[in-house]
């Protein structure tokens, strides 16, 4: 998953564009590269390492000269990080530069095909096939020729392209890899997301699959994969500039930890009304929601967790079998659809490569989906049936936290609609729930401002090597997410188990001074959980827990204890995770680790 970035207008072109990549870099950050053209020819500055590193061999792109070019951030996939492997790459002839985000799942052939047709490479990336294609295929015009390589490709793809034969234009296609025009006053701008060109423009043509964009400083023209003119509307975002930035704090992380408050605010409230979920802007009408027979909850990570939450909440209120799928899994599974299935997306991006496929499938199958995602005319937004939006705003961290608990809000909705809509036995409970919901928010700022007494515990815990996460039902899906967060960001050796799982195997890890972290926020198997934190205990376990505010019996038998304000059953996994994510947060900055961008990492997993 890489971040692309392209500029054309009055101002010098390489300064806007490693402006635009310093807000992808989170997209990937193992080299990065732009090129430019000037005086008739391609200038291509590209390092391996983070983007700083080219802004430092370039002054900040201060002496590159030129007004057209594109940019590139990586996150390696094929080839290692090496300058040699980073972006732009150039065609044989050097007339072609192009830039990348994606996987060319055929570039071994066609490498091939062009090898033995006389081309060699310097790469060992399959995004330098693209150049040589358009090499190949000159057509004459750049939408043409870029046109007639696409054909060949298979896989994803969100290109940027220069050509010397037309050097008052870039070209852009995108398939599966999402790809933006930013319209200016007499200047255009090509990025992966909105946040990397808002302070320039808020007028954005979303690039659907399939379709090509042709940039000029004064105009930008749109055709279909043949080449073929097509109109598109222009989308105005009224995000404000400081939702993109930092706002005050040391990191993305923390910041948008805080924003959570505000991001359930947003999810919850407009779909509350006279103390009744309304959902009626999914357009799932009530008929086919009483005949729904089984749901399908698919993703990945912390989208995953998500899920894993909305079964149990959808089991409870709707009482409706859900299965929760890891979607690299389900695509692969030959998975058993009918008619009155109904498949659920979650993710953050909606551009996570497996999630895409797996949604596709369903489609394949002719099964309803709804997509719950958080940004704006992403990919699962666009080709599911039904979205329903979270509206934490952009969430620039690796971790994901406001989105997640955004996610789960969602399905809270989501669960308690269906059981509405349906008449189950819970409806009754519904103005309880829906009353919790909009008291969410405030709960959860009280639960954020108790950040200082987790920092203190992470003090005590940041150099464990081992540490252990237990809870049930609800809980459990919660340890998950707890177990990831840490993992993620800390590089400390985590794993959740179910807390009546462990004397299954698991407990003979737990030594004198293992830390086990348990979570007991579910009244109805919180002495279970009692007797679990004894067993680890007793092995000399060091015992964190997290349960009810006011629960001595858990505070007695642990030796920290964190206590969540009571609001609702259904809502304590989002309130009990924010000390998880703090957690996980002062763990990683104790150990010095780059929270917002961790070892390994990409925002957007959009690649197998
Ligand atoms: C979460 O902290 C991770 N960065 C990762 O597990 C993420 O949740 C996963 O890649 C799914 O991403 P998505 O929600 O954008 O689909």
């Amino acid at each position: 998953m890489c971040g692309i970035a392209g500029y054309i207008g009055p101002r010098q072109a390489a300064p806007v564009l490693l402006e635009a990549l310093k807000k992808l870099e989170y997209r990937g950050y193992d080299s990065a590269g732009i090129a430019l053209i000037e005086d008739g020819h391609i200038q291509v500055r590209k390092a391996r390492g983070r983007l700083q590193h080219l802004m430092d061999i370039t002054s900040g792109g201060m002496e590159t000269p030129g007004h057209v070019g594109i940019g590139h951030t990586r996150w390696a996939t094929h080839g290692e990080p090496s300058d040699r492997n980073s972006h732009p790459h150039l065609s044989n002839d050097e007339r072609f530069a192009v830039v990348h985000n994606g996987i060319i799942e055929n570039f071994r052939q066609l490498k091939e095909m062009l090898i033995s047709r006389g081309y060699h490479f310097h790469s060992d990336t399959d995004s330098e096939v693209i150049s040589n294609l358009m090499q190949e295929y000159d057509q004459g015009s750049l939408v043409e020729t870029l046109a007639a390589a696409a054909v060949h490709l298979e896989g994803s793809y969100a290109l940027g392209v220069l050509s010397l034969d037309e050097p008052g234009a870039i070209a852009a296609l995108r398939k599966d890899s999402p790809l933006i025009i930013g319209r200016g006053e007499g200047e255009n701008y090509l990025v992966s997301d909105i946040p990397a060109i808002i302070s320039h423009t808020r007028d954005v043509y979303l690039l659907e699959d399939g379709e090509i964009a042709l940039m000029t400083d004064s105009e930008v023209s749109f055709f279909d994969a043949y080449g073929a003119p097509i109109g598109k509307k222009v989308f105005h975002v009224d995000w404000d500039v400081s939702a993109a930035e930092k706002g005050g704090f040391e990191h993305f992380m923390m910041k948008e930890i805080m924003e959570q408050p505000q991001a359930l605010q947003e999810t919850i409230r407009p779909r509350i009304k006279d103390g009744r979920i309304d959902l009626s802007e999914l357009g799932l009408e009530g008929g086919w929601l009483k005949a729904l027979h089984t749901i399908h909850i698919v993703a990945c990570g912390s989208a995953y967790h998500a899920g894993r939450l909305g079964k149990n909440l959808i089991e409870m209120s709707a009482r409706i079998p859900v299965t929760v799928e890891i979607a690299s899994e389900f695509r692969y599974s030959d998975p058993i659809l009918q008619p009155d299935h109904l498949v659920i997306l979650v993710s953050q991006s909606g551009e996570t490569a497996d999630s895409i496929a797996a949604l596709r499938e369903a489609k394949r199958q002719g099964v309803k989906t709804l997509a719950i995602v958080n940004v704006l005319g992403s990919t699962i937004a666009r080709e599911a049936d039904h979205v329903l939006y979270t509206w934490a705003g952009p969430e620039i961290a690796v971790a994901t936290t406001k989105a997640y608990t955004a996610q789960v809000a969602a399905l809270v909705l989501f669960s308690g609609y269906i059981a509405q809509e349906r008449g189950s036995a819970y409806a009754p409970r519904l103005n309880i729930l829906a009353e919790a919901l909009l008291k969410l928010p405030e709960v959860a700022r009280q639960v954020l401002d108790d950040h200082s007494r987790v920092q203190y515990l992470a003090s005590l815990f940041f150099n464990h090597r081992d540490i252990y996460f237990i809870g049930r039902g609800i809980d459990y899906s919660l340890s998950l997410e707890g177990s990831l967060k840490l993992k993620e960001i800390s590089y400390i050796h985590s794993e959740a188990q179910p807390a009546g799982e462990l004397k299954h195997g698991t407990i003979s890890l737990i030594q004198p001074g293992t830390l086990v972290i348990a979570l007991a926020t579910q009244k109805k198997l919180r002495d279970k959980m009692l007797s679990n934190i004894q067993e680890v205990r007793a092995r000399g376990a060091v015992v964190l827990s997290i349960a009810a505010r006011g629960d001595k019996e858990i505070a007695a038998v642990s030796d920290h204890f964190i206590g969540i304000p009571p609001l609702s059953d259904e809502l304590e996994p989002i309130l009990a995770v924010m000390p998880l994510q703090l957690f996980a947060y002062y763990v990683a900055a104790l150990n010095g680790n780059d929270v917002d961008k961790p070892r390994n990492l990409a925002k957007s997993v959009t690649v197998e």
